[in-house]
């Protein structure tokens, strides 16, 4: 690991450019900085106002000049996001430490659920060549990531049976992953989203002796550091700090508490 470039979080208007795709729970929404331009760099997130409500943590995959938000409804917030996406919000960031890794790896595999997906997608240009692994929990979770243009060259793409069996097949996104580095020669991986993910695939590297970096989730508040709420046990790294990927070895401690 090696320092990121740093650059200052702040407050940006955004305004409502496209709701690409939308299911029952999840929304797929572009917004376009008003009056700046943004930079948001791989793997750092936002906390996204919503006027008359509290601000979520969000991570933007940055498309040209827009910012893509690949939002879950789990609260009153981020419902009203997928159901009726306000025209303009604000977005605080980027926060986070960013894609710190700099070591060239033949293959890396990007692991990721629904919850999960949006943090993957923002380090997959920076971890190339890759794989990205992705499942979600339903079939009408399963955000098309070829059709809206999320998927850029070099990635290749492999979607897990969706867990309510909608689909067909059989398995998870953590067994998909683990075939995936018994076949493909992978000597590197990420994941994103839950615990299940996160617990699977830091067994996979463990089984497989490869590098992994995790991007557990944890209740973020303040989003700077200070808060503690979103504190990962016994490992003394906060996500918002540390974040949003961790090195495995440094998440020992929360891997043998959590999983
Ligand atoms: S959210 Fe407050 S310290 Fe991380």
């Amino acid at each position: 690991l090696s320092g990121a470039p740093y650059t200052a979080p702040r407050y940006v208007s955004l305004e409502l450019e496209e709701l690409l795709w939308r299911s029952r729970q999840l929304a797929v929404l572009s917004y376009r900085p008003l009056h700046a331009e943004v930079v948001y760099p791989p793997a750092t997130f936002s906390l996204l106002w919503v006027p008359g409500h509290e601000a979520v943590p969000l991570t933007p995959v940055p498309r040209g000049k827009s910012l893509i938000y690949i939002v879950r409804a789990v609260g009153p917030v981020t419902r009203r996001l997928v159901e009726k996406p306000p025209r303009y919000v604000g977005a605080i960031g980027p926060l986070g430490s960013g894609w710190r890794v700099t070591a060239l790896q033949k293959l890396w595999l990007h692991i990721a659920d629904g919850s999960g997906l949006a943090t993957a997608l923002s380090v997959l240009q920076a971890a190339t060549p890759a794989v990205l692994a992705y499942g979600a929990r339903s079939g009408d979770e399963l955000v098309p990531l070829e059709d809206l243009g999320l998927i850029g060259g070099g990635v290749d793409l492999l979607y897990a049976a969706p867990l309510d069996g909608s689909q067909g097949g059989v398995g998870s996104v953590v067994s998909l992953a683990e075939q995936l580095v018994e076949e493909r020669g992978v000597d590197a991986l990420t994941a994103a989203g839950s615990r299940h993910v996160i617990c699977g695939a830091a067994r996979v590297a463990e089984k497989h002796g490869i590098k992994a970096f995790l991007a557990p989730e944890a209740r973020v508040r303040c989003g700077l550091g200070f808060c503690g709420k979103c504190s990962l046990s016994c490992s003394g790294r906060l996500l918002c700090r540390d974040g949003l990927y961790l090195d495995r070895g440094v998440l020992g401690c929360w891997l043998a508490s959590s999983c």
